[in-house]
């Protein structure tokens, strides 16, 4: 028996709420096909899309590593699965995709067992998964990309999360340049003190934003969307980095800021049509630097992963 499951990108941090908010796009994501074997173990068989760049060896596999542990809860050690990982989102893109095989595989599994976990049973087991390949324990892709929507995280380790309201016509725009950036990296550059006066900034903004959301306030939501925080320190790892936010707000974007620990770049829209000219205007600044780079449009996805 087979089960096939996906689960999509999603942008961590959102700019203002770093490893406390995320929220998922309807595309791209990752597949997860979960078979049972008579052979006792959790095995990785086949990775796709992933240049032979993804370890096979289960506990280093993110997908591998969550059914280990959701297998292990269930008291299913003797059980056989075969996990084959069809990677349709870049690694090391900043736009979940380590996030996306775990939710993938755990959701899978999930039916594959007949366990009946609900999805928010089953995002701690994810999580560990994700944290091979980011080091740490956060849930800002893991949670939107399982359960959609736009997601707080109040507390990672308890896994105490909400989920926020989506204004209607709110659209994302989104630029990955074709060069890669490892999470754990991208954390280990970050000092670990935070100024008062950007706390204070930081911490209104985010608070507003859960507000311009709640209160469908486009003009609240783009005063919001500006990390003083972190994007100052991370900026420097993705090339025009400034020139791609200026071209985005000068083409009408609410707010703009590093998708994750990058090097996607997303910005926040009112419309599909902005959102349109947002993503062009973005994609020209790569093309100006000779960077490969793909654009990616979408509403925010309600549902989250999927069993297909
Ligand atoms: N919150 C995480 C970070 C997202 O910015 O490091 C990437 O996994």
């Amino acid at each position: 028996m087979s089960v096939k499951a996906f689960a999509p990108a999603s942008i961590g941090n959102i700019g203002v709420g770093f490893d406390i908010m995320g929220l998922a796009l309807e595309q791209p994501g990752d597949e997860v096909v979960v078979h049972q074997s008579t052979q006792p173990g959790i095995r990785i068989t086949k990775m796709t899309g992933d240049q032979g760049k993804l370890p096979y060896e289960t506990e280093k596999n993110t997908a591998g590593m969550a059914v280990l542990r959701l297998t292990e809860y269930l008291g299913a050690t003797n059980i056989g699965i075969d996990i084959e990982v069809h990677k349709k989102l870049p690694l090391g893109s900043g736009m979940g995709s380590s996030a996306a095989s775990a939710v993938a595989a755990v959701l899978a599994v999930n039916e594959l067992l007949k366990a009946g976990l609900n999805k928010k049973q089953l995002l701690p087991f994810a999580c560990a998964g994700e944290a091979v390949a980011s080091g740490s324990l956060h849930a800002d892709n893991v949670a939107p990309s399982l359960l959609g929507g736009i997601i707080l995280i109040r507390d990672n380790h308890t896994y105490d999360i909400h989920r926020l309201h989506t204004p209607s016509g709110l659209y994302v725009a989104m630029v990955h340049p074709n060069i890669r950036i490892l999470t754990s990296e991208a954390r280990a550059i970050l000092k670990d003190a935070v100024p008062m006066p950007q706390f204070v900034q930081q911490t209104a903004n985010v608070a507003s934003f859960v507000v311009g959301l709640q209160n469908n306030d486009f003009a609240l939501i783009g005063r919001c969307l500006r990390d003083v925080v972190i994007e100052p320190q991370r900026a420097q790892l993705i090339p025009g980095f400034y020139d791609v936010q200026a071209a985005a707000m000068s083409a009408g974007a609410l707010g703009c800021s590093i998708s994750g620990a990058g090097p996607a770049i997303f910005a926040l829209c009112e419309g599909s049509k902005t959102a349109e000219m947002v993503a062009t205007e973005m994609q020209k600044v790569f093309i100006a630097q000779k960077i490969e780079s793909n654009i990616y449009l979408s509403p925010v996805n309600e549902t989250g992963a999927v069993i297909c």
